[in-house]
């Protein structure tokens, strides 16, 4: 068994790092997090209120941590550690799916199941391929220069996740607003309010569907007339699902797509590749996922002492996993910082591993290979319209992408 200090200290860890911090390149880990790619698999890191917790960096260790039941991801409970403030506001509230630990999570996941299947995203192709088209016809009529963000990466997933839960798209502007202020808000009183009114606004259109005496086709309707009204699911549960669906379906896809598209367009040598070779997107795919793990800084708590790679992680320890690292652990990718189509080893945990494993990632797999896809071949002179450089992109304590993408062809 090894004490804390032994890691903390002789390996070269002297100070622990600071996490999360921004990146110095929207597609690479920060440089900060340079000492702690040294081959560790477990560090010791400080969130912003100095608190130490564990950060997980490499592979293996991961997948044996996030597939263990003593680490619980209940923000409820005490300890429990949050990358930024924005996070603790809320915690007190039970959060479906991802806040909870089983047997109560696998209730809700198994009744989620059927519709985030790889059969049902392939049976969901012509329509996603339907909304590209249509999206990017408009974004071509209206001509360069484009906001690539506003005009193609937010509205594909916040279109498909609305036609596929059956949440009117009309009411777009509002729940991307609170989504933003959830994810990238102030915090507080902001975060409360945020999450407060896209709860109010998805019980008024649970309530609307429980009325209506032919249920619709939607994932929220059949939830409805299925689930809540044999007494399996309650009110708040429904509402606290259909606002981690709503969330968690369009904001990531979103930024894969931004980020995805500069990355692409910084690499024109891997781009020509694609370009020569379209059979060659849904390795794309995989590889601009783990290279740009945009989801970084899984959280869970520790529920008792767990012995791993001979590092005691005790009860009541925080420990956070970096998805930019352990998706760039040596022991398993070679040149791990190279965008390569052609790896031999796509196991990243881009999205997650375990119990909580993404539940939309064949969706969302399907979305990304579709848009970016139809994105290259309609535009062959697609670049960007501004310097690389001067580019906005996001915090490091959120979900990672551009904040804005401007365009030409
Ligand atoms: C490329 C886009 C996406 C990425 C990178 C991503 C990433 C992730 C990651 C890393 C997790 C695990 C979090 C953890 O263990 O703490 C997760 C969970 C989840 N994701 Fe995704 N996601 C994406 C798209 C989607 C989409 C389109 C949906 C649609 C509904 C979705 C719904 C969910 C849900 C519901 C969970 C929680 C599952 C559970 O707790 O059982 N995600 N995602």
């Amino acid at each position: 068994m090894t004490e804390l200090t032994d890691i903390t200290g002789p390996a070269g860890q002297a100070e622990p790092v600071a996490f999360p911090q921004d990146r110095t390149c929207p597609y690479h880990p920060p440089t900060g997090y340079d000492p702690l790619r040294d081959g560790r698999p477990l560090s010791r890191v400080t969130l912003y209120d100095g608190r130490e917790v564990w950060l997980v960096t490499a592979q293996a260790t991961a997948r044996a941590l996030l597939a263990d039941p003593r680490l619980s991801t209940d923000r409820r409970r005490d300890g429990f550690p949050v990358p930024s403030p924005r996070f603790e506001a809320g915690r007190d509230r039970k959060l479906a799916l991802l806040g909870l630990d089983d047997p109560e999570h696998h209730q809700q996941r198994r009744m989620l199941i059927p519709s985030f299947t790889v059969k049902r995203a392939t049976a969901l192709r012509p329509w996603i391929q339907r909304i590209v088209d249509e999206l990017l016809d408009d974004m071509i009529a209206r001509g360069p220069v484009a906001d690539l963000v506003s005009a193609f990466a937010l509205p594909v997933p916040s279109m498909v996740i609305c036609e596929l839960l059956g949440v009117p798209y009309a009411d777009h502007e509002f729940f991307e607003e609170q989504s933003r202020r959830l994810l990238r808000g102030p915090g507080g009183a902001d975060t409360l309010d945020a999450r407060d009114r896209l709860e109010a606004y998805l019980g008024e259109l649970i309530d609307a569907k429980a009325k209506e005496a032919e249920p619709g086709d939607g994932v929220l309707d059949d939830l409805v007339h299925n689930r809540l009204r044999a007494g399996e699911l309650d009110r708040p549960d429904l509402v606290s699902l259909a606002l981690i669906l709503l969330v968690a379906g369009h904001e990531t896809t979103a930024n894969m797509i931004s980020l995805g598209t500069y990355t692409l367009l910084q690499h024109p040598e891997r781009l020509a590749e694609l370009r020569a070779d379209p059979t060659v997107l849904p390795a794309v795919v995989e590889e601009l996922l783990r290279m740009l793990s945009i989801a970084e800084g899984l959280q869970r708590l520790a529920l008792e002492d767990i012995e791993i790679d001979g590092t005691t992680i005790r009860a009541g320890d925080g420990v956070l996993f970096s998805t930019s690292v352990i998706n760039r652990d040596t022991a398993v990718y070679d040149d791990p910082d190279d965008l390569d189509f052609h790896r031999a080893d796509r196991h990243h945990v881009a999205f997650g591993f375990g119990i909580h494993q993404c539940l939309g990632q064949n969706l969302a797999r399907a979305e990304l290979e579709i848009a970016l896809g139809s994105l290259f071949t309609r535009l062959p002179g697609l670049r960007l319209a501004a310097p690389a450089e001067e580019i906005p992109f996001k915090p490091g304590d959120t979900i990672q992408g551009m904040l804005e993408l401007p365009v030409t062809w």
